[in-house]
């Protein structure tokens, strides 16, 4: 396994915060009269991060096409991939609608790049940092894993990414930092599924420290070699292969670190039916539904389904994170 040395965020790089917030107000006010299109407001303050350290990866990191310089990961699945088109033509991005075949077909409104991510909480260095500066000293890897839905479907994708540890570490979370949160971009301009209310937006979802430290965690910019297609949550997308497939954020602009259990979108939603861990259960049936079996991507509705695995087949790797924890209790 291919694992990178975390990179330090030198404090020169980092702008102070009274400044930091003084532009802020100042875009914030300028939008609220108009002046500015609100756009714009999360685009004026990325900064690099972990410059001189950083290896080759020539800026900019391509908007589209094929990626270079990825490695294959040795822990990936032996097994066959689902069809690209199903894996990128049925998806779940209520941003961009609650069909399975809107995201593919809406989402290429969203706008990529300039594109930040702010990190803030319990970590001794925050900010609002650009994406190709963020990602640019990881190594990539093309990791095959099973992606299991909590509607019951499932897919094998080759996603291309790199640990969200590695990551992580570099901002320094404090010992107060004992979970994770992430938030998706929410932009009604860009995306049309937002000005309905069938979720409280952004979309919003969190892990324990640990769970975000597993080596197993993915941060994906791609799947089968490519960028990552929008509808799969361009640029940056988080994919945790033991937790049904919602805990997988995508198109993420915010990640903060927290001493108390953050929000969960689907939990704030309907909490007697998605937990905040939502592992993947074959002996925890959803309330309206059995998780026991699933329905792989390719075969049509009527397909076989197939027996689902205890984490989703990763619990060798993650099971003792939840040693003693009742997992009905904690669905
Ligand atoms: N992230 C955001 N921001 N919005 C969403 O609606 N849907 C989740 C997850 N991430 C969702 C999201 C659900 S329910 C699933 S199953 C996976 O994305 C689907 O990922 P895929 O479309 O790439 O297969």
């Amino acid at each position: 396994m291919l694992i990178k040395q975390p990179n330090d965020i030198k404090s020169s790089e980092i702008t102070p915060e009274p400044i930091y917030r003084q532009r802020r107000e100042f875009v914030q006010a300028a939008i609220a009269l108009g002046l500015l299109p609100a756009a714009i407001g999360r685009t004026q303050e990325p900064r690099q991060v972990a410059t001189e350290d950083s290896p080759a990866r020539k800026p900019p990191f391509p908007e589209n096409g094929k990626l270079a310089d990825v490695a294959p990961w040795p822990g990936s699945l032996d097994v066959k991939p689902s069809a690209f088109e199903d894996v990128t033509g049925y998806n779940n991005f209520y941003e961009f609608g609650t069909g399975k075949t809107d995201p593919a077909r809406n989402a290429h409104t969203l706008v990529t790049r300039p594109w930040t991510v702010t990190v803030d909480g319990e970590a001794e260095h925050t900010g609002t940092f650009d994406f190709d500066d963020l990602i640019r000293p990881h190594p990539l890897e093309e990791r095959i894993y099973r992606l299991r839905c909590v509607e019951a479907w499932s897919a094998v994708v080759p996603w291309v990414g790199f640990p969200l540890g590695d990551l992580l570490q570099r901002f320094k979370p404090t010992s107060r930092a004992k979970y994770v949160q992430f938030f998706t971009l929410n932009d009604p301009e860009q995306m049309p599924g937002v000005r309905y209310r069938v979720l409280q937006w952004p979309y919003r979802e969190g892990l324990t420290i640990a769970e975000a430290m597993h080596p197993l965690t993915l941060l994906v910019v791609g799947l089968y070699g490519q960028v990552l297609p929008n509808q799969n949550g361009a640029p940056l997308r988080l994919v945790v292969p033991w937790k049904y497939g919602f805990k997988s954020i995508k198109s993420i602009v915010g990640i903060r670190f927290t001493e108390t259990r953050p929000a969960t979108s689907w939990n704030m939603a309907i909490a007697g039916e998605y937990g905040f861990y939502s592992n993947v259960n074959p002996n925890v049936d959803h309330p309206r539904w059995s998780q026991a079996t699933e329905r792989p991507l390719g075969g049509g509705l009527f397909s076989s389904r197939v027996p689902t695995l205890m984490f989703n087949g990763y619990a060798e790797e993650v099971a003792h994170l939840y040693t003693g924890l009742d997992l009905v209790a904690n669905y």
